[in-house]
């Protein structure tokens, strides 16, 4: 017998019309998409017409139009994500053009001391530790990678959370961490990490709290928690990837507490400049939007966010969460059942979400790749020392393109 909640998971998939959404993406017909939706976002039919839209206005008048509506449409993209993220106060997102960039001008803007630490793990992308890297060989300060759990197939949400907590020392000033592992699809229990990070900074100085950042673009666009829910200090993401957003967008959210441990690398082209400009006092308060790194950007991709986050409120957010969810679980269950087939990503939905990482016997990351391509399905090999083969599925994907991507993986046996 069904659950209730089960009950509402099936009326709330019901309610939408997933062909309808798969309608809205320019895919090829030729391959099985599984692998775009970490990767590099196709946009969907509003998003793309936004742009269009945005760049004959541009063309047209390139300096009138910007004057006048470079303010006001970026403010609507701003309020936009945060609106959908549930943040209280759109001044305090960043808006960037990827998380990289986020990753980037957040450390970069920290203000360090000689001597504090910067505490991450084995498990963050290529940005997030290239970025800490660079931040404390600047300032003198050092870094170090933490494992997250012994063994994947056995972790858990408290042995995270302890692994973390443990190793935060007296010189640790910055917690980084992952949301969604790209390398192995594994979701990090953030709200419980901030939860405790948050006690331990009962027995801290002021000024040398524990701050918490997190790379969060693997769950922005498929999981459900507000930034409030997630309780940390600064949220960085893509909105190029599982937001289906215009490529090269991103953002950073903070808390207003949280940005006023940083300055800008980048200055920003907003309000601010006119302030500078004049000579006037500088606002005493460091915000999102000061944050926004300046010059001229894609500005129609910028503006065409907001319609990127409509075109998400339209589906729901947790009619969105329960798609993609339940696609990857069907993946992820024929998978398993597979005797020559590793499966990495938990099958469990509070430890993943998108990302399912997989390995075959007998054939390498690369091969297995190729092999998927052979039979016109898309599969990525993730960044990794360690690389598995990722299959992504998303909203435009279906449940026979999943069945047939099992068969394909079956036929490698
Ligand atoms: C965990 C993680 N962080 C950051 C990035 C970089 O993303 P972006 O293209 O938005 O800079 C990736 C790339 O896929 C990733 O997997």
């Amino acid at each position: 017998m069904q659950t209730n909640s089960t009950n509402d998971t099936y009326t709330r998939q019901a309610k939408v019309d997933w062909d309808n959404i798969r309608a809205q993406f320019n895919l090829s017909k030729e391959y099985i998409h599984l692998a775009s939706s970490q990767f590099l976002a196709s946009m969907p039919t509003p998003v793309r017409e936004a742009i269009h839209r945005y760049q004959q206005a541009l063309d047209k008048d390139p300096e009138l139009y910007t004057e006048e509506n470079e303010d006001p449409l970026m403010q609507n993209t701003r309020k936009a994500v945060a609106r959908y993220f549930g943040h209280p106060e759109p001044d305090d997102l960043a808006m960037t053009d990827s998380t990289t960039m986020g990753l980037g001008i957040t450390y970069s803007g920290l203000g360090l001391e000689k001597g504090q630490e910067i505490l991450t793990t084995e498990h963050d992308h290529y940005s997030h530790h290239e970025s800490i890297r660079g931040v404390t060989y600047r300032y003198g300060a050092s870094f170090r990678r933490v494992p997250m759990y012994e063994n994947l197939a056995e972790v858990t949400q408290e042995e995270m959370v302890h692994s973390i907590v443990n190793a935060i020392g007296e010189q640790t000033r910055v917690v980084g961490i992952t949301w969604v592992h790209s390398s192995t699809g594994l979701k990090t229990p953030v709200t419980q990490i901030a939860q405790a990070i948050a006690k331990l900074n009962q027995s801290r100085d002021k000024d040398n709290k524990v701050l918490l950042l997190v790379d969060g673009v693997h769950g922005f666009g498929i999981e459900r928690e507000t930034f409030q829910e997630l309780g940390c200090d600064f949220f960085v993401s893509g909105c190029h990837k599982w937001a289906y957003g215009p490529r090269g967008t991103g953002f950073v959210a903070a808390t207003s507490e949280a940005w006023q441990h940083v300055t800008p690398v980048i200055p920003s082209f907003t309000d601010v400049m006119d302030i500078v400009i004049a000579e006037k006092e500088r606002p005493n308060k460091m915000n999102g939007k000061q944050m926004t790194p300046g010059g001229f950007h894609s500005l129609e991709y910028r503006w065409a966010l907001n319609d990127a986050i409509q075109f998400l409120e339209s589906i729901g957010k947790e009619e969105i969460y329960e798609r993609v969810h339940y696609l990857n679980r069907l993946c992820k269950e024929g998978l398993a059942s597979m005797p020559h087939v590793t499966l990495h990503t938990p099958l469990d939905d509070e430890l993943s979400a998108g990302i399912i990482s997989f390995e075959v016997d007998g054939l390498s990351t690369e091969d297995v790749v190729k092999r998927m391509l052979e039979q016109k399905i898309t599969c990525t090999a993730a960044p990794y020392l360690t690389s598995y083969a990722r299959f992504t599925p998303g909203i435009y994907n279906t449940e026979e393109e999943i069945e047939k991507a099992l068969a394909a993986v079956n036929s490698l046996k």
